[in-house]
């Protein structure tokens, strides 16, 4: 511990100014830890050093002064000093930190912390994803808040993926909870957890997902070209299930469609198909196309999509199109990619539930398919909570959330919103990791209770944050200084009540 300055005049209960001493100035670093020893009245407080500032009584850069006119005038000395305040954390008591009563007494003693037995309390158990910055503290979050939500924010490159890996990690080692990451570039998450990856490429997607994507490819107008889209998508998978599992999802053939079938071949196929379309049980149809994946053929969906629009009696221009958006715009590689899909998003909750950990790797999908998966999975959750009415205790990790989190981000935004709001009843927390703040739904940012923040992208986002909680004097400034794994974490998890600087631990 090392005498760093004293207390000056006007302290409050939260914020204390300091006069430091000259000599060891270099070590009056913001964000250090202090301890304020008001030996008269015995108390010791625990502050955060901030706003460091030189001063110089003559050299005041508002008023006339000789130097004006004279610049050379310094060179005959000056009086240099530094003044800075400490924002209070609290009073160190025999065992905890107290709560701050009196303002601290003018005159009392101001000490850098420089490790742990300075201190002289312990800051409890929890997850330690890094130490305070300059005491090389651990600073122990509480996993109580899990299901508070927390999020990362800052800029590109300063370590935020790294942070959520190393808090991944003390999850798995001290608490719980299940874990369930959705990588979406695939390079972040599924490197560390090589056996716990599942490929988002298997994923078995819904008939209407399959339509939005035909249409979403081929640029139709969805009011015109959704029903052929969408009959034609139920009628290949119809066509393409071995006999046995068609009648588990399209029920047994109707007596009228049977006396229909005097000619054999597809013709019959597709009225047989047309008389079953209303007994559909679609929660059956997933299951079968998991145990049986559709394997998908440009060549065999442009004979069901013809088949349905000639029997919808269709104009030849609407035929033309059709053949067109299968040939040309969605393509081989369009089907290619719909096929061998053998999972079920229930499938990815039993697997995280069992092995505690599953790195969803969404990097071979485009963003639709992506936020399906997401919300889908999200959704199977949601659905063990309510039938079980039993807290799920699983964190879900969202990198890159504002493709799925953001107000325009359709289901994926709708389910995670719902864990935003309600999770914290059953044990469902969320973990959300982005650039900047304002593209995270105003309804789940503000649902969200623990924030590590780094480097800003936008100077928005920084009176975002001032928003949600006490800054304790940390400036946008002293933001945009930081370095690399460097974060403030504030909030519910945070032992400290007023935000603290950590360095994320080494990941590799
Ligand atoms: N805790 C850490 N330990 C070791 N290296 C780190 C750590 N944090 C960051 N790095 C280094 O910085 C690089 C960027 O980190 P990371 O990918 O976590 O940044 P990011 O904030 O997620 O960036 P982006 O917004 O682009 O996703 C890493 O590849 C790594 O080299
Ligand atoms: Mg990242």
């Amino acid at each position: 511990m090392q005498l760093v300055g004293i207390v000056g005049s006007g302290s409050t209960i939260t914020y204390v100014p300091i006069i430091v001493w000259d000599r060891v100035e270099h070590l009056a670093k913001e964000e250090q830890l202090v301890i304020i020893d008001d030996g008269k009245r015995g108390i010791k407080y625990l502050g955060i050093l901030r706003n460091a500032r030189r001063y110089e009584p003559f050299l005041s850069a508002y008023r006339r002064t000789s130097y004006v006119d004279n610049p050379a005038l310094a060179d005959a000395g000056t009086l240099p000093h530094t003044s800075a305040y400490a924002a209070l954390v609290g009073t160190l008591e025999s065992r905890a930190i107290g709560e701050v009563q009196l303002p601290p007494n003018p005159g009392s003693k101001v000490y850098v912390v420089e490790g742990a037995a300075d201190l002289g309390i312990s800051l409890g158990e929890g997850l330690i994803i890094g130490s305070h910055k300059y005491s090389g503290i651990e600073v122990p979050l509480d996993p109580y808040w899990l299901p508070y939500h927390l999020a990362v924010v800052g800029a590109t490159g300063t370590g935020k993926s790294r942070l959520v890996k190393a808090l991944i990690d003390e999850v798995l080692a001290k608490t719980g909870y299940s874990l369930i990451v959705f990588d979406h570039t695939g390079l972040d998450y599924a490197r560390f957890y090589p056996d716990r990856v599942v490929e988002a490429s298997r994923v078995v997607l819904d008939v209407s997902l399959i339509t939005d994507l035909m249409l979403e490819r081929s640029g139709l107008d969805a009011r015109t070209y959704d029903p052929y889209f969408i009959t034609a998508v139920l009628y290949y998978i119809y066509r393409e299930l071995p006999p046995e599992l068609r009648a588990e999802v399209f029920g047994s053939e109707s007596t009228t469609a049977q006396r229909g079938l005097v000619s054999s071949g597809r013709g019959s196929d597709l009225r047989s198909f047309l008389s079953r379309l209303d007994r559909v049980d679609y929660e059956k149809l997933m299951a079968v196309m998991s145990r049986s994946p559709v394997e998908w053929s440009r060549e065999r969906f442009k004979e069901a999509v013809s088949e349905i629009a000639r029997s919808f009696s269709t104009k030849e221009s609407v035929r033309v199109r059709l053949g067109v958006a299968v040939d040309i715009k969605l393509g081989e590689g369009f089907f290619r990619s719909l096929s061998s899909r053998d999972l079920l998003p229930s499938g990815i909750v039993d697997e995280a539930l069992k092995k505690r950990l599953v790195v969803v790797d969404l990097s071979t999908e485009e963003l639709v398919i992506r936020r399906y998966v997401v919300a889908s999975v999200v959704s199977e959750l949601w659905r063990r909570i309510e039938a079980s009415r039993k807290p799920v205790n699983t964190v879900v990790v969202v990198d890159e959330a504002h493709n799925y989190a953001c107000r325009y981000c359709g289901g994926a935004k709708s389910a995670i919103g719902r864990i935003a709001r309600e999770g914290r009843k059953w044990g469902l927390g969320a973990v959300l990791v982005t650039q900047r703040i304002i593209d995270l739904d105003p309804d789940i940012r503000g649902n969200i209770n623990t924030w590590f923040f780094s480097k800003l992208q936008t100077p928005s986002d920084f009176s975002e944050l001032s928003g949600y909680m006490n800054l304790a004097g940390i400036s946008e400034q002293s933001l945009a200084v930081l370095g690399s794994r460097e974060f403030y974490v504030a909030g519910l998890m945070n032992p400290l009540r007023i935000p603290v600087l950590i360095r994320v631990r080494e990941v590799e």
